[in-house]
């Protein structure tokens, strides 16, 4: 079993979230776009901005000398400003990475689940998300009860019901 621990995101962890956005972005690494055109793109900086906000719902996943590792979190965006997973105001988007290094050793799924938990405890009902569809992480979000509501080019809109 990998060594890490999940513990709830705080306003401090504003910075590694987005390096988290960063790795979102870039799942294909012939992408490698810099952090500053990141954060300088409206449509991308939404995720992160201002974080922490009353509504926003985060866990980190942690090493033993509790240096972050990976990040997943729920934000509320809405109509006049939608993400790229946009559904309804009520429906936060995910977003979700994980440090290269540790990829593929059950962090992601841990985090997921976390931070799925995390929704369904502030009485969120149903959660979305945007995945690129040649993105492998779309099979984690299946096998976890994401299904796809609406297709784009590229990518799918995928929601999952959280409520208890
Ligand atoms: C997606 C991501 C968060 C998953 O985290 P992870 O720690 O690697 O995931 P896990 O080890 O828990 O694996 C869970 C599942 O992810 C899927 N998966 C994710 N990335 C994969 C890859 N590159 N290749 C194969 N399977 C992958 C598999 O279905 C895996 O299930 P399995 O263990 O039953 O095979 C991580 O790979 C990442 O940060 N990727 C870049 C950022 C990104 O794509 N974010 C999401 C944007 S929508």
């Amino acid at each position: 079993m990998t060594d890490f621990d999940i513990r709830a995101a705080t306003p401090a962890d504003a910075d590694f979230l987005v390096d988290m956005l960063v790795e979102a972005v870039n799942w294909q690494p012939e992408r490698d776009w810099p952090r500053e055109r990141i954060l300088a793109d409206p449509a991308l900086a939404h995720y992160v901005a201002g974080w922490m906000g009353p509504t926003d719902i985060g866990v980190v996943a942690v090493d033993p000398a509790h240096r972050p590792l990976g990040a997943a979190w729920f934000r509320h965006l809405s109509a006049e400003d939608p993400g790229y997973g946009y559904v309804a105001d009520d429906v936060p988007e995910l977003t979700i990475g994980v440090r290269p290094a540790w990829r593929g050793r059950g962090v992601g799924r841990a985090l997921l689940r976390a931070v799925l938990d995390a929704a369904r405890q502030r009485g969120i009902r149903t959660v979305s998300l945007s995945v690129e569809r040649a993105n492998a992480a779309a099979r984690l979000y299946a096998s976890e009860g994401f299904r796809t509501v609406e297709s784009f080019e590229n990518a799918d809109t995928m929601i999952a019901e959280v409520g208890a």
